[in-house]
């Protein structure tokens, strides 16, 4: 019983959960298989955003539940924002599931499998599920430091903060995750040498509104911010190439933090940037705490600083009382700033939020068909930016085999995937590349042997 597949939804946070959860479990001799057919335990590391992610993995747990028909010993976990947000719940749809986790007790997941397995050694039969989703004190510094597994990365990603105090009316983070709790800087700075030491050359440091990182913790100092701060000291690592963050509040775009893209030439150029709607009566319902106008100053700021930053939104279509002038406010929004890439994602009800419970809820149709829309215009955009780097040179960080495994994969300095000709030494470098082709999310070049220009300077290459 000792052959365990983890399976994540969501994002990048639940990504780094499962590594961390990965990295513990080979540490206590657990082997970690690619098949989830094929495994003893089935971890599902689950996403409560939005509706259809918790369906679908309540779908797959039945599904895998199945199993335990011919192979009683088989476990299945729920683990992260579900088990959070429904835990012991879960077991009136799922009572067979052995195991659930939630998002501050990833690191206990070892014991429960030891246990569980101690009890079948002994010939217990798996008994009562064993569910854990209490807050932990200090749980933020418990995921960390996971960077055992076998691959070296050339991009890492390391958490910075756990959790969001913001009040968002649609949103159920704050639920699953918890209060906003940062890491210490200095475990942050020597988690990123660390990763910088095993190959990686580029850093994304991860949370859920980075923006507001360790502002209960430590002073602005000459009105810098404290994430402001985190920057500077990770910047200074020698060896590390690139610096990306996610995700952003708005909010915390001041001055100090446009000057840093002025100034820290290692952050990456692009900027994933929430604005949710384009609609101020619609941002005020939400209670996002800023106006369409507010939005494009700090877009128009960045892009003083770094003009050619590229940038990428999160829109939620149909929030309630949404109107076609909202949406059209959106659509035009979308216009001025020009995303490089949106993930749009149609309103969906959160039990427990206050938006659950608004007037005014937006018919499901209309939200398809504005999802429809901007989906359309958003893909023109993308493409036409793609398009223009048609036969320009950029800087590629080389990242390693592409989808077909025939080609190398890396992404710019904007954060475009390139696929290129490349050679396996070149797995970690930073290479000058002629786009020669664009799809909408993808760029196709060559190496050239000079011609970069990169804000690092040749130095770099
Ligand atoms: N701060 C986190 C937010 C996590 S939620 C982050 O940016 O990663 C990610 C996105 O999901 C949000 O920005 C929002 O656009 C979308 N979302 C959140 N709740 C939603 C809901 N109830 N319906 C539809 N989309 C939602
Ligand atoms: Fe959610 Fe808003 Fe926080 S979108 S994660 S409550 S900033």
């Amino acid at each position: 019983m000792n052959r365990v597949h983890i399976k994540t939804y969501g994002c990048q946070m639940n990504e780094r959960d499962s590594e961390a959860v990965a990295a513990m479990l080979r540490a206590r001799g657990y082997r970690i298989v690619e098949s989830e057919d094929d495994c003893d335990v089935l971890l599902l590391n689950t996403c409560s955003v939005r509706d259809a992610a918790e369906q679908k993995a309540i779908g797959k747990a039945g599904y895998a539940l199945s199993r335990k028909r011919h192979s009683p010993d088989f476990v299945l976990g729920i683990l992260g924002c579900m088990a959070q947000n429904r835990g012991a719940e879960l077991l009136d749809r799922l009572p067979d599931v052995d195991l659930i986790v939630g998002t501050q007790k990833f690191h206990r997941v070892p014991d429960y499998l030891d246990n569980l397995r101690a009890a079948r050694d002994s010939g217990v039969p798996l008994g009562e599920a064993i569910v854990d989703t209490a807050e932990e004190a200090g749980s933020q510094n418990t995921i960390r430091d996971h960077v055992e597994g076998p691959e070296r990365k050339v991009c890492a990603f390391v958490s910075i903060q756990q959790g969001c105090n913001m009040d968002c009316a649609f949103c159920i983070v704050p639920t699953t995750r918890g209060d906003e709790r940062s890491r210490p800087m200095d475990d942050i700075v020597r988690e990123c040498e660390e990763v910088v030491s095993r190959g990686a050359r580029e850093v994304t440091l991860l949370g859920q509104i980075v923006t507001s990182y360790g502002r209960r913790d430590y002073p602005h100092t000459g009105g810098v911010s404290p994430f402001v701060q985190l920057l500077e000291r990770v910047h200074a690592i020698p060896g590390l190439e690139r610096i990306r963050f996610t995700s952003p509040h708005p909010r915390g775009f001041r001055q100090d933090l446009a000057d840093a893209f002025g100034r820290l030439p290692k952050l990456g150029e692009h900027v994933h940037l929430p604005v949710q709607s384009g609609s101020d009566r619609i941002l005020r319902a939400m209670k996002r705490p800023y106006t369409r106008d507010r939005y494009l100053e700090i877009v128009a700021s960045l892009r003083a600083a770094r003009p050619s930053l590229a940038f990428s939104t999160d829109i939620i279509v149909g929030f309630p009382g949404e109107t076609d002038e909202d949406f059209e406010d959106t659509r035009r929004l979308c216009e001025a700033v020009d995303y490089d890439m949106a993930y749009i994602f149609k309103y969906s009800v959160r039990t427990g939020t206050p938006a659950a419970t608004m007037p005014g809820q937006v018919p499901a149709e209309v939200r398809e068909e504005r999802n429809r829309v901007l989906l359309e215009e958003l893909g023109r955009g993308s493409l036409r930016r793609s398009q223009a780097l048609v036969g320009t040179v950029q800087e590629v960080l080389v990242e390693g085999a592409d989808k077909t495994g025939e080609r190398f994969m890396g992404r710019t300095r904007g954060n475009r995937v390139t696929v290129l000709e490349a050679a396996p030494r070149l797995v970690g470098a930073l290479v000058p590349v002629e786009v020669t082709r664009a799809s909408v999310s993808t760029l196709y070049g060559s190496l050239v042997a000079a011609g970069l220009q990169s804000p690092l300077g040749a130095a770099s290459l």
